[in-house]
């Protein structure tokens, strides 16, 4: 009889674990026989001594198959006419990229069933974001979301407890035991889940910067490797970008903020810059690579024309009434979600050029507000965060408006701004605008 004791031993000493060790530990995840203490063990026994790639993909694939493995093979009663792709990120502030990327793919004939996360630590979630719209469903049956991504090409839903159990538990043990940023780790919990929806192509969004969970390019690069050859080893061709994280992405962070945000991008009101070019990336990326697309110049006037025929907002605004939302998501964004209580300005201190921006600061400045949780079952107000957000390397008079905060009082509004002015640095000098999309 195996012990939990002698795996847990064997990763510490730096031993190779086999097959049937990695599936006795991923059982023991599930069925308790590795108690909480046992999974901290072994979390940071792997956490300390890495896993080699093979033990990465049986890793992987025990915990995929730990729980409901989506087949798509019945595509023919769904009439699915295209390929099934989906985009992971790996956490960050401001980042509504999920919305209008599923929409534009969805409009250039791809079907996206994307399951996702909620908020952790300072990074928002997209299922809480979704949650702002009243009415909105993130857990429908099973059977309706895969209906809709047949209907519409897209459907956004949340985690559910039958995709990966082996990862629920694990995460919310290495979450308390300081062992989320090991490689291995991320790389299997995130493709477990991801490879559990029976994609065909996987675009991966690689987070770098003080927002990120990889602060260092380094570590992003060796992330995006190890996600990679992974995912392509066990059958779904994957790619990985690495997106800038060491300022808020796009021009809000809160969760009904960042709605308004989505539908005014997809509406054609607003397109912030840096968001616009990480969004056009990864739909390049997934489109090329599902061969939606020949090449970078068709799939550019393919997301030109989803975005400019208004067939990206359709969808997108069809996907929320499917799923319990309002017909008029587009029309009349804050007839379905509420309002802040209090709004005030945030105001530049001095003059000169943002040059600095502590991105995870703000995001648990959204925490505090409420807009994010410091325990699992804290229900969130969606209400709250920043809009109007000035990025880096703009030029700023001593009194201008660079951002805005929405809370539920004076007094926490008033502790925001003071924070989000704290999380920033000025310079005299002009400062260049910082990258993007980072080289591989
Ligand atoms: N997101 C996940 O789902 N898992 C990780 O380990 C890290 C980020």
């Amino acid at each position: 009889m195996i012990l939990p004791q002698e795996i847990i031993a064997k990763k510490r000493d730096g031993q190779t674990l086999n097959e049937i060790d990695i599936a006795f530990f991923v059982d023991g995840l599930v069925s308790k026989n590795f108690n909480d203490a046992q999974v901290g063990a072994m979390a940071m026994a792997i956490f300390k001594q890495g896993l080699s790639h093979q033990e990465t993909v049986s890793l992987t694939l025990a915990m995929m198959n730990s729980g409901k493995v989506f087949s798509w093979g019945d595509a023919k009663s769904l009439s699915l006419s295209g390929p099934i792709l989906d985009k992971h990120s790996t956490g960050g502030v401001g980042d509504k990229v999920s919305f209008m990327l599923a929409a534009i793919v969805a409009a250039c004939g791809g079907y996206v069933p994307m399951i996702s996360g909620r908020g952790l630590g300072h990074t928002g979630g997209t299922a809480d974001k979704l949650e702002s719209i009243a009415g909105f469903n993130v857990q429908p049956e099973l059977a309706q979301f895969k209906r809709i991504v047949a209907n519409l090409g897209m459907a956004i839903i949340s985690q559910t407890s039958e995709l990966a159990p082996a990862d629920k538990r694990l995460y919310a043990i290495r979450d308390i035991t300081a062992t989320v940023a090991s490689i291995p780790l991320i790389t299997a919990s995130i493709l477990s889940k991801k490879l559990a929806a029976g994609l065909d192509v996987l675009v991966m969004d690689i987070k770098v910067g003080n927002g990120a969970l990889m602060t260092d390019l380094k570590q992003a690069r060796a992330l995006a490797r190890s996600i990679t050859t992974v995912a392509n080893d066990a059958g779904v061709n994957t790619q990985a970008i690495i997106t800038d994280m060491n300022q808020v992405l796009g021009n809000s962070a809160g969760n009904a903020l960042e709605i308004e945000e989505t539908v005014k991008y997809l509406t054609g009101e607003l397109h912030e810059p840096r968001l616009h070019q990480v969004v056009v990336s990864l739909a390049k990326a997934m489109l090329i690579n599902s061969k939606l697309a020949a090449d970078g110049e068709s799939a550019i006037v393919k997301i030109d024309r989803a975005l400019a025929s208004g067939k990206a907002a359709e969808i997108f605004a069809k996907m929320i009434s499917a799923l319990g939302g309002p017909n008029d998501l587009l029309e009349k964004p804050w007839r379905s979600m509420n309002k802040a209580e209090v709004i005030i300005d945030v105001l530049a201190p001095c003059h000169g050029y943002l040059s600095t921006m502590q991105t995870r600061n703000i995001g648990f400045s959204v925490v505090g507000l409420g807009g994010g949780r410091t325990s699992n079952e804290q229900i969130i107000d969606h209400s709250v965060g920043f809009d109007r957000i000035l990025p880096i390397a703009t030029k700023v008079n001593r009194g201008d408006v660079i951002a805005r905060v929405h809370a539920s009082s004076k007094v926490s509004a008033e502790l925001a701004s003071k924070q989000y002015v704290e999380a920033l640095e000025f310079s005299d000098a002009s400062v260049a605008e910082p990258s993007i999309i980072y080289r591989l």
